[in-house]
């Protein structure tokens, strides 16, 4: 992110306030300001000073305390705000908020705010399902409020329920996605591939690829961060899908068939990043194959090729593909885009870039343009250039 960015952060008095202490940190990290308005209640829980130390600026608590500054403070922090981040929220700030109740420091920033405001609640299950608290979210909802919704879990009431605080990392990645500049794929519906898929042979055994997944989900990260409504289509990964986005496992180069097929007519841009399994045994060994004298050959059949079809099926869609190629990269790479009836296609040199790395190195052949060659980047900074190219940003 180009320009540092400012987040206010209104803690309320709830158990799950000392959780903010890390979430503070995360945000740092990413290069974030962050300011911190504190209730009276949540004052309570964990001193002014920790959130000072964390955030290393002054924490806000009272409306009328003799200014440090001369500014009012809750315009003030409302104009710094590129965002609102109440957490933990409890039933007494949405229910405030939600009657237009505006009586403390922070009640007051978030009306007066025109940025964004998350809001993450947290409280005991009995509290969070109540009829009177679920009509107050969602009549912020209509006003614009976004809300980052509780995980179910052991409380510290001691019930298990609905009410944890979502984690940190998820509500660090709403933020983020929040304050992401670029918002030219709102409206959009962009489906994705990702990852390797897996032809079994028997019970126990299944050939695949190297393919870690890490493009794709950098690619599906993008799109939601940008506005887009993501579909991800994923073989077998370790990563954390990214927030926001609707995922899709599936194992087989069938499971991926039938997922992106059915998902297709409805997408704007589709983006096949998957390594997918070109064959599969001929015949699969309902028993487990056992170990013999002799060698073992098994027959392999070719199985679909997804992105052929998509080429074949495509009415007003963006079909863009990728190309690992060993040898004759731009000359294969072309060869695809023709074949497969792509507008672009994202050409890699497997020889240069291995597999699961975190950096790639791609050139972008257009069905209309000269290639493009990019230098060495993270596969996220790919991500953003192949959609900028895309949507015509970038010559
Ligand atoms: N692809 C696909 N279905 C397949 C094979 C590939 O949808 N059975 C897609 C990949 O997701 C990628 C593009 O086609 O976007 C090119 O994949 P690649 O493996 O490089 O090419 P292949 O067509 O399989 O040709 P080859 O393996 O001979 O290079």
């Amino acid at each position: 992110m180009e320009n540092k960015k400012t987040v206010v952060i209104g803690v309320c008095g709830g158990i799950a306030v000392y959780k903010v202490l890390d979430i503070i940190s995360a945000l740092k990290k990413k290069n974030v300001n962050i300011h911190v308005i504190m209730t009276e209640a949540a004052t309570e829980f964990v001193s002014p000073l920790s959130f000072q130390t964390m955030s290393q600026n002054l924490v806000s608590t009272d409306m009328f305390v003799e200014p440090k500054a001369w500014e009012i403070q809750h315009i003030s922090l409302a104009q710094k705000a590129d965002a609102m981040l109440i957490v933990p929220a409890t039933a007494n700030f949405i229910g405030k908020v939600s009657n237009g109740i505006a009586d403390d420091l922070l009640t007051t920033t978030v009306m007066a705010t025109k940025a964004p405001v998350l809001v993450a609640p947290a409280m005991n299950t009995g509290m969070y399902t109540n009829s009177i608290l679920q009509e107050n979210i969602a009549r912020l909802r209509v006003h614009g409020f976004k809300f980052i919704d509780p995980a179910e879990g052991r409380l510290a009431c001691g019930d298990t329920g609905i009410g944890k605080l979502a984690d940190t990392e998820e509500i660090c990645d709403c933020v983020m996605k929040e304050l992401y500049d670029i918002k030219d794929l709102k409206g959009k519906k962009v489906l994705v591939t990702a990852g390797p898929t897996i032809a079994p042979i028997d019970p126990v055994r299944y050939i695949t690829n190297r393919s870690s997944g890490k493009m794709g989900y950098a690619i599906a990260e993008e799109a939601a961060y940008r506005g887009a409504e993501v579909v991800l289509v994923s073989g077998p990964s370790h990563i954390k899908p990214p927030y926001g986005v609707e995922l899709i496992n599936v194992k087989t180069t069938g499971d991926m068939y039938n997922a992106v097929t059915s998902r297709f007519g409805e997408a704007d841009i589709v983006i096949k990043a998957a390594a997918v399994a070109d064959y599969k045994p001929k015949t699969y060994s309902d028993a487990k194959i056992k170990k013999a004298s002799s060698d073992l050959a098994i027959e392999f059949v070719k199985d679909f090729d997804i992105l052929k079809k998509l080429g074949e099926m495509k009415t007003n869609q963006i079909l863009v593909g990728f190309a690992a190629e060993s040898h004759d990269l731009l000359e294969n790479a072309q060869g695809k885009l023709e074949k497969k009836n792509l507008d672009y296609i994202v050409a890699n040199d497997i020889t240069k870039t291995g597999f699961a790395t975190d950096d790639n190195k791609v050139t972008i052949l257009r069905r209309d343009g000269d290639p493009i060659y990019l230098e060495s980047m993270a596969k996220r900074n790919v991500a953003r250039e192949l959609f900028n190219i895309i949507l015509k940003n970038r010559e």
